[in-house]
């Protein structure tokens, strides 16, 4: 047989699904497992949103819509943009996905020449690297370690481009560390980004889960020079507990948004037309669910970061926005727990789902092999359940 397609076979398999798959298959296998593992909210999605798909149904809006997705749901989106970031785009600047993760796919499509690099900030999104190569290109991955908050420099991020830099990913705030970059901080990386003549990725879509009243800025307002070379991604997924609807969005130049409906009207055409209908709610109709989630999850975090940090052996920072912390742990390196020497985050999450019955995703894969990423998006009974193990856990 001839062999399957080179670029195709590099693409790693995603790591937090997999131990997800893991948990579920011990869950069915009979095994009271906590799960901290997928990144979704654990809310139902909002009643006005889903009745407003059933509405879809019933009124036959079954058809296919454009490519870049109804006329009324991206100007929905250009008005989110503008009332919550202070962001102008038309309607012809934004284009509809089926999820974030896949504008994220079709921007990098829309982008990348083979061989061209692109910085990613580690710790990340495991589907960052992956997609970078699915598309042809190379990631340079740029860390930034737990003492300097998980954020990397314009020092270090200028050192990383070269003649072949096309693109900088930036998602903030970030998955896996909860880190929001302030606008200082984001300044200075976009001066790199416009001296370069870089575009940026610019992943937003923790965006509305920002803790303590903090000022969420999007890199996009920065100027002029800065947003005609930024893609907004964002979408309904994490703000309206709307994961399985796969609906997201991206903001950009008209140039790149017209290349990017091409791309997808050859692809998937444009997402589920009762799921445009749906995020069409969520956008325009009332936002109190969006605060409440917040609101629960800032009181989460609040409690997990306290009993993480009372423990011996690991830490963890308070994260400032999404719904995860880093688990430092470091210090457990050469010990032995659950049966198994840990080495690195990979060791602990299999001895932790084996034998203290808690899902916990490794950041092996996330470029930060000392931690392990714990999602809050989880009830508080689990949480306080699956802290209660890993106290145990640790004494073992
Ligand atoms: C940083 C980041 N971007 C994008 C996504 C994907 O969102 P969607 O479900 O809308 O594809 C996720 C989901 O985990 C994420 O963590």
């Amino acid at each position: 047989m001839k062999e399957l397609s080179k670029v195709a076979s590099q693409v790693q398999a995603s790591t937090t699904l997999a131990v997800d798959a893991l948990a579920k298959q011990m869950k069915a296998d009979g095994l009271d497992v906590i799960g901290f593992g997928t990144g979704e909210p654990d809310f139902d999605t909002p009643e006005n949103i889903k009745e407003a798909a059933i509405k879809a149904i019933r009124s036959g809006e079954t058809k296919y819509t454009p490519a870049a997705g109804l006329v009324p749901l991206r100007k929905a989106a250009a008005q989110r943009l503008k009332a919550d970031c202070g962001v102008d785009y038309a309607e012809n600047q934004i284009v509809i996905a089926s999820g974030a993760k896949h504008n994220i796919f079709a921007a990098l499509m829309a982008l990348i020449n083979p061989g061209d690099e692109v910085i990613v900030p580690a710790p990340y999104w495991v589907t960052y690297t992956e997609a970078i190569k699915m598309a042809g290109g190379v990631p340079v991955v740029v860390y930034a370690d737990e003492k300097a908050g998980f954020k990397i420099t314009a020092a270090q991020l200028e050192k990383a481009v070269t003649d072949k830099t096309k693109l900088f990913i930036l998602n903030n705030p970030s998955n896996p560390t909860g880190m929001l970059y302030n606008r200082e901080e984001l300044r200075s990386l976009a001066d790199v980004c416009v001296r370069h003549d870089l575009y940026i990725i610019s992943d937003e879509i923790y965006y509305r889960l920002v803790y303590d009243n903090g000022e969420f800025v999007s890199v996009a307002a920065l100027g002029e020079a800065v947003k005609e070379r930024t893609i907004i991604v964002n979408g309904v997924s994490k703000s309206y507990a709307m994961t399985g609807w796969r609906i997201g969005f991206t903001a950009s130049s008209k140039e790149i948004a017209t290349v990017m409906a091409n791309y997808l009207s050859h692809s998937t055409s444009a997402p589920s037309t009762i799921s445009q209908y749906a995020a069409l709610e969520a956008l325009n109709g009332p936002q109190d669910t969006v605060d409440h989630m917040r609101d629960v999850f800032q009181e989460r975090r609040d409690y997990i970061v306290g009993r993480v940090n009372a423990m011996e052996g690991v830490s963890c920072l308070s994260p400032e926005g999404a719904f995860y912390i880093m688990l430092n742990i470091s210090k457990l390196k050469g010990k032995t727990l659950g049966g198994r020497v840990i080495n690195n985050g990979d060791d602990f999450s299999l001895a932790f789902l084996e034998k203290g019955l808690v899902a916990a995703v490794s950041c092996v894969g996330f470029g930060a092999p000392d931690f392990v990423r714990f999602t809050y998006a989880t009830s508080m009974e689990n949480i306080k359940e699956g802290m209660d193990r890993l106290e145990k856990f640790l004494k073992s």
